[in-house]
């Protein structure tokens, strides 16, 4: 009976384990079936929508925020980034080199870059903060040192921000 119930505690564990949510975005399938479009992880700064003035929050129609950023060895580009809370973010995120792996600590969200794709996902930041953003993923000899930040500020703050604030928190 004592096993019966050991066996049954261990189960509710795992059902725990299992249960949280983990929402860490990988590329699709069908990007491997090569059905995304090909880009070039060696120029993306000099054509395309990762050209570096195009990179960080950029307002969309409806108030929509889409977050663009290279994860390179070994920095993130933007190294900050600043989002209102509660409003859907979409990040599109790629690789000027090798896989990145990003999480951000203190939230459910992640994200895999890859050189040649993009990665895609909204998430919506609940709580105000400040969230680091580390590499996951052993991209080289600096890989430990690679970090970037993330702020999620209220609404009425993000509002007040001025349009390159917006961008990027990098020179705050
Ligand atoms: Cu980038 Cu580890």
């Amino acid at each position: 009976m004592k096993k019966i119930g050991f066996v049954a505690a261990m189960t509710l564990v795992g059902l725990a384990i299992l249960s949280t949510r983990y929402d860490m975005v990988d590329l699709p399938v069908w990007h491997f079936l090569g059905g995304d479009k090909a880009l070039d992880p060696t120029s993306l700064h000099l054509q395309g929508e990762f050209v570096e003035s195009n990179l960080g929050a950029a307002e969309g129609p409806a108030r929509s925020l889409t977050v663009r950023m290279i994860a390179q060895q070994f920095v993130f580009v933007p190294q900050c980034i600043v989002v209102p809370a509660g409003v859907p973010v979409t990040f599109r995120i790629t690789s000027a080199d090798v896989v990145h792996t990003l999480s951000f600590v203190g939230t459910n969200y992640g994200l895999k870059a890859v050189p040649g794709a993009v990665t895609e996902a909204t998430f919506t930041f609940v709580k105000a903060g400040e969230f680091k953003i580390p590499c996951h993923e052993f991209c080289g000899a600096g890989h430990y040192a690679m970090r970037g930040r993330l702020d999620v500020v209220p609404q009425d703050q993000f509002a007040s921000l001025l349009l390159g604030e917006r961008r990027t928190c990098e020179l705050r």
